[in-house]
């Protein structure tokens, strides 16, 4: 009988994720009943966002509280290989929320994303430029910030999958870019490597506001951000009146005890526009943000840069890495 290999949730993570937290499983491979499909995963997506639903009692209308024991609930790439669903084909290549999985077993109704049967690119950009991770920098940049060549943006998690796809989405618009990162080396990477035209560094300066102010002189536009908390709370009184703010994520509170910015009345005197968003609420629009997206890294304008690591071992380690900070671009593992 054939195996399959899962990662599951061997203890809920205290704060950060460390690799101790997951367990890797194997077990035999069940037959498939009427109506499902069976996917060979090549790919697992490791994404800041899953952490949210590890804690227990933490189940919200996008998905349920992880159970103990349970493989983790995460994205990703693979192939159909055997199908008793007529809208499945074997062949048929998806991006899908399943689980850090060999293998996995769909009856169609999880958030099942179709890609072409022919990939293009290395099918990893499929996670990251061309995934959630990238669409969400395309969908937050196009639909919400819009920059223009006046305006100076500010990117926290700069360095990270979202970030690297959105700091090079704004340079194109001839936009001054300046990322929020936790370390020298990836400051220095975003700028060269990304095109930023400056980073700072969280934890260098006791107040991280006067360091965005000493890197955004003449105050910040647009914000887009990642990590939430003290860091949200520095952009806000560095924004220029009737700034725009895009909120994708909030890094810093998952996980743990969220710290909220004391300074939203700064919302309503400066007159900001703020809005968050959710990738997955615009499934319909894949096909067209994927396609833009390609189209930069056809010409060039785009770099995809990731974190790989190999193995279903590797899994729960490359989740650790993502929160300590050392992936450089997006973070995957390749089965
Ligand atoms: N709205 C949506 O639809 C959507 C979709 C995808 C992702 N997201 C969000 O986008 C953000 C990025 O997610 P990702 O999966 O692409 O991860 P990522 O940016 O590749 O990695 C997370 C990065 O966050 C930084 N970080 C970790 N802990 C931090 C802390 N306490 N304070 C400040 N920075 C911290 C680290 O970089 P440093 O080296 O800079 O510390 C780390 O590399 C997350 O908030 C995620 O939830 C939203």
């Amino acid at each position: 009988m054939t195996q399959m290999k899962s990662v599951v949730l061997a203890r809920r993570p205290n704060g950060n994720p460390v690799a101790e937290d997951f367990q890797v499983q194997v077990s035999d491979l069940p037959s498939l009943k009427e109506g499902e499909l069976l996917c060979r995963n090549h790919f697992v997506s490791l994404d800041a966002g899953f952490r949210n639903w590890m804690n227990e009692g933490s189940g919200d209308a996008v998905l349920p509280a992880m159970e103990l024991g349970d493989p983790v609930a995460g994205l990703v790439l693979g192939e159909v290989i055997e199908s008793l669903n007529t809208e499945y084909a074997v062949g048929d290549m998806l991006m899908a929320r399943f689980a850090w999985q060999t293998h996995s077993i769909s009856d169609g109704s999880d958030f099942i994303a179709r890609l072409p049967n022919t990939l293009e690119f290395d099918p990893a950009a499929y996670m990251g430029v061309l995934g959630d991770t990238g669409m969400s920098a395309y969908f937050g940049m196009k639909d919400i910030l819009k920059p223009t060549a006046e305006d100076c943006v500010l990117i926290s998690g700069a360095g990270g999958a979202v970030g690297s796809i959105a700091g090079q989405l704004a340079k194109k618009t001839g936009a001054r870019v300046v990322g929020l990162v936790g370390s020298a080396d990836k400051g220095q990477w975003i700028c060269d490597v990304l095109g930023y035209d400056a980073a700072v560094v969280r934890g260098d300066s006791d107040s991280l506001a006067e360091a965005i102010k000493t890197a955004c002189p003449n105050g910040v536009d647009v914000f887009f951000d990642n990590v939430g908390g003290a860091t949200l709370e520095a952009a806000i009184s560095n924004m220029n009146h009737r700034g725009r703010m895009a909120l994708c994520g909030a890094v810093s509170g998952y996980g743990v005890p969220a710290y909220g910015p004391s300074n939203l009345f700064e919302i309503v005197t400066k007159e900001l526009q703020v809005e968050g968003f959710m990738t997955h609420f615009r499934h319909d629009r894949y096909d067209e943000a994927r396609e833009a997206l390609s189209e930069g890294l056809r010409s060039g304008a785009l770099v995809s840069p990731e974190y790989r690591l190999q193995g279903v071992d590797q899994i729960g380690q490359a989740y650790a890495d993502l929160f300590a900070g050392r992936n450089y671009g997006k973070t995957v593992v390749e089965l």
